[in-house]
């Protein structure tokens, strides 16, 4: 079993400058030995080359609402072309971002890869903002509307290499810990009967009903297991008090256990075949948050790959 480290330093989708030294940082702290003590061989060749689009993102103009179109485009266009190439070469495709405009990217070259495949979106924001809808114009804020093709994207650049036909199916998405979303993405949600479960369901029913009930939904039908799973984790999903250091913390997110039960789950299924893990800033806050949320980050990563606790 090899997992490939797409390491992706990549801040544009959103304002705050340091989360492109997220991949550095996790892998600065060991994540590639802790992997191999895991039992996996681990292919890394360093991380993406980005430097061109972060030198010029001051010069990427908007375009309508979208900030650093050009960018994010490019940017997520290369992506999913690594991940894509990892995933038919059989490996697991790990991305380390950067914010999580990313996983436009990343997804793109699982579905590629996996045309069946389910997206399981851990998240404290549902991230399906349409050039239309977004309230802040940051294309992180809007990663899964353009997956799923939703009125308003097809624009350029994006339109350039995104397929006509969406990859991505509103059945085969499900969403874990919301609790931060947009009038419009609350609109998007219930006309395409997205399946959402927020924090109000983690506390109701208990992380371990409601990661199955996930399963189930994207499986269509209670108990069944065979689709592809793509996981996309944005840090922020987890509470502040856990991972501090990140661009858009929201208080009541899912405890350092619900985090990781989350990861062991879908570990478990055998079917995970792509990992991202989006949003670390370490940047933000001091030392000792941005080293716990590196720490934390780490830990979500190994849960998803296998560590068990007995
Ligand atoms: N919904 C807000 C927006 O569209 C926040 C998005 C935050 N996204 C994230 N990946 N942290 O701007
Ligand atoms: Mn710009
Ligand atoms: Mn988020
Ligand atoms: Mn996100």
């Amino acid at each position: 079993k090899s997992v490939a480290i797409v390491g992706c330093p990549f801040s544009g989708g959103q304002r705050r400058s340091g989360v492109d030294t997220g991949p550095n940082s996790l892998v600065a702290a060991g994540l590639i030995e802790q992997l191999q003590s895991l039992g996996w061989n681990v292919d890394f060749e360093g991380h993406q080359q980005f430097e061109g689009v972060n030198a010029t993102l001051a010069q990427d103009e908007d375009i309508g609402k979208m900030k650093n179109p050009r960018s994010v485009s490019s940017v997520t266009e290369a992506v999913a072309n690594t991940v894509e190439k990892h995933a038919k070469a059989g490996k697991l495709p790990l991305t380390l971002g950067g914010d999580h405009s990313l996983a436009l990217g990343t997804v793109s070259g699982s579905l590629r890869a996996h045309p069946d495949a389910a997206l399981i979106w851990i998240d404290a924001h549902a991230d399906i903002n349409t050039p239309l809808t977004t309230p802040s114009g940051n294309l992180h804020g809007c990663p899964v509307s353009f997956l799923l093709g939703l009125d308003g994207t097809d624009v350029e650049p994006f339109n350039a290499w995104l397929p006509k036909k969406p990859l991505l199916t509103p059945d085969r998405l499900v969403y874990i810990g919301l609790r931060d979303i947009d009038e419009g993405e609350r609109k998007i949600l219930k006309e395409n009967n997205i399946k959402s479960f927020s924090m109000h369901h983690v506390d109701k029913w208990g992380i371990g009903k409601v990661v199955e009930m996930a399963l189930d939904h994207v499986n269509g039908a209670p108990g069944k297991r065979d689709r592809p799973v793509h996981l996309s984790f944005d840090v922020d999903a987890l509470d502040p008090s856990v991972a501090p250091s990140t661009g858009t913390p929201v208080r009541g997110g899912l405890t350092f256990r619900e985090g990781h039960y989350i990861c062991e789950a879908i570990y478990e299924t055998g079917l995970l075949v792509a990992l991202d893990l989006m949003e670390v800033n370490p940047s933000l806050l001091e030392d000792k948050d941005a080293k716990q949320t590196i720490a934390v980050g780490c830990s979500l990563i190994r849960s998803a790959l296998g560590e068990t606790l007995l």
